[in-house]
């Protein structure tokens, strides 16, 4: 079975993916650290980051894998542990201009639906439902208010020992909200048959409990 679960950034999004992953024995993947994993090594390398051919020319031989860990899934690029450098402030705020490359896109969705083709996974990130796997069985859109979202990543950041304001977070996601739904190639946006979850005054459980009932009423229809 194949879940998909979009929405903006700081939705709340890849939190309940994964309990909803680990609770279904489902893999996890977070495509939003593939692009993230991208920009860390376009600037490592002094790439202009609208220089697509330059980009692909070092995205196509690279290494992207996740592996589970007591602290949550770590990231490899070529085999280094990124996991942290790609949450790093100058990631996030270059991260949207290098996923809107098209041929960026092309590639990440290539390896997307194969992690995709031969496990019962839960995918999270902005063109799931719509573009990398349409087939998917159960669809979730979340959404919450930038208000809520900024709240949310200042806490994530701060337990990371990363320090940010609230106000600098709300404008960078406001910022990026707008990039990522008005970019060209598969903009963020809810599929037909996603259904649309508002997390902005719910909980984790309540969100979670209602993913899981989407899954047992799709399972109960085949
Ligand atoms: O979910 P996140 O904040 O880690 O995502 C990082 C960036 O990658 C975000 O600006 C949008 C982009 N992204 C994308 O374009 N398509 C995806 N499937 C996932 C993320």
């Amino acid at each position: 079975m194949q879940i998909a679960i979009d929405g903006p950034a700081g939705s709340g999004k890849s939190t309940i993916a994964k309990l909803v992953a680990t609770k279904l024995g489902f893999i996890y993947c977070d495509t939003g650290a593939m692009y993230r994993t991208a920009t860390v090594m376009a600037l490592r390398k002094n790439l202009p980051l609208d220089d697509e051919a330059a980009i692909m020319d070092q995205l196509k031989d690279l290494t992207i894998t996740f592996k589970p860990s007591a602290e949550g899934q770590l990231v490899f690029m070529d085999g280094e542990d990124v996991t942290l450098a790609i949450r790093e402030p100058d990631a996030t705020n270059n991260v949207s201009q290098v996923s809107a490359l098209p041929q960026v896109r092309e590639n990440m969705v290539a390896r997307q639906r194969e992690i995709a083709a031969n496990n019962d996974i839960v995918m999270d990130g902005r063109d799931i439902g719509t573009t990398v796997l349409p087939n998917a069985e159960v669809k979730v859109f979340m959404v919450a208010s930038v208000a809520t979202r900024a709240q949310r990543r200042h806490k994530e950041n701060v337990e990371k020992g990363i320090m940010t304001s609230v106000a600098d977070l709300e404008k960078e996601i406001a910022e990026r909200d707008r990039k990522d739904s008005s970019r060209a190639v598969s903009p963020l946006r809810k599929a037909a048959d996603a259904v649309e979850i508002d997390s902005s005054n719910m909980t984790i459980d309540e969100e979670v409990a209602e993913i899981l009932t989407l899954v047992k009423t799709r399972r109960g229809a085949n």
